[in-house]
């Protein structure tokens, strides 16, 4: 009797255990906060409030440098400078400090907005919130650099809702300027523009040697933290005397990348191995391949110091790219591959799932064309929403 009272105790505290983690509405050891089926996804709430862990929807507002469904999508306004048409005087700082509330009141009808980085991007589509509500796309234009192909790639409007609208345009050009125009430019409160999502995070890794059997494995570099306190085990390391020390990631469904971003191992200033451990990432090889194990892009870094993060544009942000590898080939020191974190920027494909969208190809596209291909990242559709549905996802009925 006690023993069997003892075995129901010892299941229900197992399945207490089991159910918490999978809730994971706890904080881990880097203090962020997860959600999605298998707490894969990362919270991005304002304060760095824990977000929902069935969707990942933030209790107040997307963290400052995110916006879009789930506050998943990593914001490129946030890095830009913008100029407005009419005069540096002016204070626009309203429109990237991600607070939807405060808006700019040019009181000019029209004017244009440049916005310009210091290293080049992939356009894939931005967000506009405005302070009028907004009826005609006429009052907003999108105009890319005179070198930029645009009359090949149609740029597609969409609205969410009165104030809030969508432009996604297909480009496969790197660029660094892009202007909106139109009277609405003056009424604008928040503009994001998508760098993608990390479709990176907590995806199957191997690599071709490990340091220790439970520590610096590879999923090290996927586990959402980039902070690069090696002692604090976030980051990879493979054996000594490895050959070819090399990192692998298989993307559970094939995704679109438009970037990478590496983050090397950084010892405190002044550590005795500081520039050594840099260097073990010089002239690295970022090999990426598709699902017949075709090269997609192979990079070899020529940079002629050592960087503590690198980023890496895509070559082609529509390639669908199955598989991510990353050798190290710097033989000065020691011949290992340490990475502290590898972020790739992109989205899902929904490829099998041809009318699905999401982090996970999980909803089914509600588009008022029937058998229509929505937008893998919000679930809006070129053609606009089916009758009787709207708002992001084209999933809210009008009868609610
Ligand atoms: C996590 O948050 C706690 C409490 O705010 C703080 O003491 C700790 O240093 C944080 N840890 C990290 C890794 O940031
Ligand atoms: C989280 O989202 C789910 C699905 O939309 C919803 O049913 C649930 O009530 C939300 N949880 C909280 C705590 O708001
Ligand atoms: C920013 O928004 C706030 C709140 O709407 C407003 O009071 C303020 O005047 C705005 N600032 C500028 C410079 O437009
Ligand atoms: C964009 O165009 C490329 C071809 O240039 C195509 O492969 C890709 O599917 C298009 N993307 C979208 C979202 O339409
Ligand atoms: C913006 O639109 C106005 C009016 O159509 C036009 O005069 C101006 O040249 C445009 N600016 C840009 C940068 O395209
Ligand atoms: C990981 O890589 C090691 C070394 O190449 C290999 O022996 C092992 O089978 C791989 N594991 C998986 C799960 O692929
Ligand atoms: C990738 O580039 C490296 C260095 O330029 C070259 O040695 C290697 O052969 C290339 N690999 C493939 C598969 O193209
Ligand atoms: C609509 O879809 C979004 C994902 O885009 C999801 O977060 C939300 O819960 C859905 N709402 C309804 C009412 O199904």
């Amino acid at each position: 009797m006690t023993l069997v009272f003892s075995w129901i105790l010892f299941i229900l505290v197992q399945s207490v255990t089991y159910n918490a983690a999978q809730l994971c509405d706890t904080k881990d050891r880097f203090n962020n906060t997860w959600f999605g089926s298998d707490c894969q996804y990362k919270c991005h709430c304002k304060n760095n409030v824990a977000c929902n862990v069935t969707n990942g929807d933030c209790p107040n507002a997307c963290d400052i440098g995110w916006f879009g469904p789930a506050c998943q999508y990593a914001d490129l306004a946030n890095t830009a400078k913008l100029i407005l048409s009419d005069g540096a005087s002016k204070d626009i700082t309203n429109i990237t400090d991600g607070d939807d509330t405060t808006c700019t009141d040019l009181t000019v009808s029209s004017f244009w907005l440049r916005i310009t980085w210091n290293f080049n991007i992939y356009f894939t589509w931005l967000r506009l919130v405005v302070s009028i509500a907004e009826s005609q796309s006429e009052r907003f234009s999108i105009k890319f650099p005179d070198n930029v192909p645009t009359q090949n790639s149609e740029c597609i409007n969409v609205f969410i809702d009165k104030i809030t609208m969508d432009i996604y345009c297909n480009i496969s050009k790197p660029l660094n300027e892009i202007f909106l125009n139109g009277s609405a430019v003056s009424t604008i409160c928040s503009l994001y523009i998508s760098k993608g999502r990390n479709v990176a995070l907590k995806q199957p890794t191997n690599q071709t040697s490990n340091f220790y059997d439970s520590y610096y494995l590879s999923s090290a570099a996927v586990d959402g933290n980039g902070y690069s306190i090696f002692s604090d085990g976030s980051c990879t390391h493979t054996a000594e005397g490895d050959p070819a020390p090399t990192w692998i990631l298989y993307f559970k469904s094939v995704v679109t990348v438009t970037s990478y971003t590496i983050y090397n191992r950084v010892q405190p200033l002044l550590s005795y191995n500081r520039e050594a451990d840099l260097f073990r990432l010089k002239g690295f090889i970022l090999r990426t391949f598709d699902q017949t194990n075709n090269i997609v892009q192979n990079y070899t870094d020529t940079e002629t110091s050592v960087l503590e993060v690198y980023n890496i544009l895509s070559t082609d942000p529509w390639a669908q790219v199955s598989k991510v590898q990353m050798t190290a080939t710097d033989t000065t020191n020691l011949l290992i591959l340490t990475l502290c974190e590898v972020e790739i920027f992109g989205d899902s494909v929904c490829q099998i799932d041809k009318f699905k969208y999401g982090h996970d190809c999980e909803n089914v596209c509600n588009c008022a064309v029937p058998g229509e291909k929505c937008f893998v990242s919000t679930g809006n559709c070129p053609s606009g929403c089916k009758a009787g549905f709207y708002g992001q996802g084209c999933n809210k009925s009008m009868n609610f």
